[in-house]
């Protein structure tokens, strides 16, 4: 008689852990705009992907108490962000690095804005989108997403992003303080120097690359992005999330 409640429990238990992705703990829905960081997350410039990055150093398999590992990750890993000092050698020798970023660049109201899918985003698109003034967070999803570039391993160098003629638009007729875009950097390859150059000059623009925008629709949201408070780095992976 006693083993019937308690199978009921069990089986309540066992639903209740099965969904607690779902669980609503009253703060409303968030959207995780952040890649997974796995060995076969795309990285720049390599048809390898990331590889291995974390291993044991502890683990209870050979007696200890506790598993604790270790990790090697690039600067620019999957959900990034990129300092100053990325691209700037007195940025660098004066310290801005992902520390010196502002929190309120990387959080607060923003506009997922879609690209058209047959160019980069050139001067000539920037002036399309018709971005608002006192617009300061934006995040651009191109053809990048519907290529699915970042599920990739193998690095494309071909992938949609900033002309610098598009950067310098942005920076002239608009007040966008964050820069967010689908794949590992904000710049088509053949501009990356000129536009992180014109992006980060004024160390006033935050670059978010790598952004996970496969099931967010275009409009207004709020975004928050975390790097870690690491000093010395150039960049930093990110949290990045939207709430509604
Ligand atoms: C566990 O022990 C094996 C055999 O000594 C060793 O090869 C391995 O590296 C150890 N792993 C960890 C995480 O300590
Ligand atoms: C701890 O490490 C062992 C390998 O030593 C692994 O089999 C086990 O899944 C790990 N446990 C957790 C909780 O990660
Ligand atoms: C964007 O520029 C890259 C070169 O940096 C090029 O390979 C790619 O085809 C361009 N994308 C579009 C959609 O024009």
């Amino acid at each position: 008689m006693n083993k019937l409640p308690l199978q009921l429990g069990a089986v309540i238990f066992g639903f209740s852990i099965l969904s607690s992705a779902a669980v609503d703990y009253g703060n409303g829905k968030i959207f995780d705009i952040t890649h997974k960081i796995t060995s076969q997350l795309p990285s720049f410039g390599s048809m390898e992907g990331l590889g291995q990055f974390i291993w044991l150093v502890s683990s209870i398999k050979n007696g200890s108490t506790a598993n604790a590992s270790e990790f090697k990750l690039g600067t620019h890993t999957g959900t990034h962000v990129d300092a100053p000092s990325h691209f700037f050698q007195k940025y660098y020798d004066q310290g801005f690095d992902v520390t010196s970023l502002s929190l309120q660049a990387l959080n607060g109201p923003a506009l997922v804005v879609d690209v058209p899918r047959n160019n980069n985003i050139t001067a000539e698109v920037m002036k399309s989108l018709k971005i608002p003034r006192g617009v300061h967070r934006v995040l651009f999803k191109t053809l990048n997403t519907d290529r699915g570039l970042m599920h990739k391993k193998e690095f494309a160098s071909d992938f949609t992003g900033f002309k610098k003629d598009g950067a310098q638009w942005l920076v002239d007729n608009t007040d966008i303080k964050l820069v967010g875009l689908d794949y590992l950097s904000v710049s088509a390859y053949d501009d990356a120097a000129p536009t992180h150059h014109i992006f980060l000059r004024n160390r006033e623009i935050h670059l978010v690359e790598g952004l996970n925008l496969d099931d967010i629709k275009p409009g207004k949201y709020t975004v928050h992005c975390l790097p870690l408070r690491m000093v010395g780095a150039d960049g930093c992976p990110t949290r990045c999330i939207l709430t509604p």
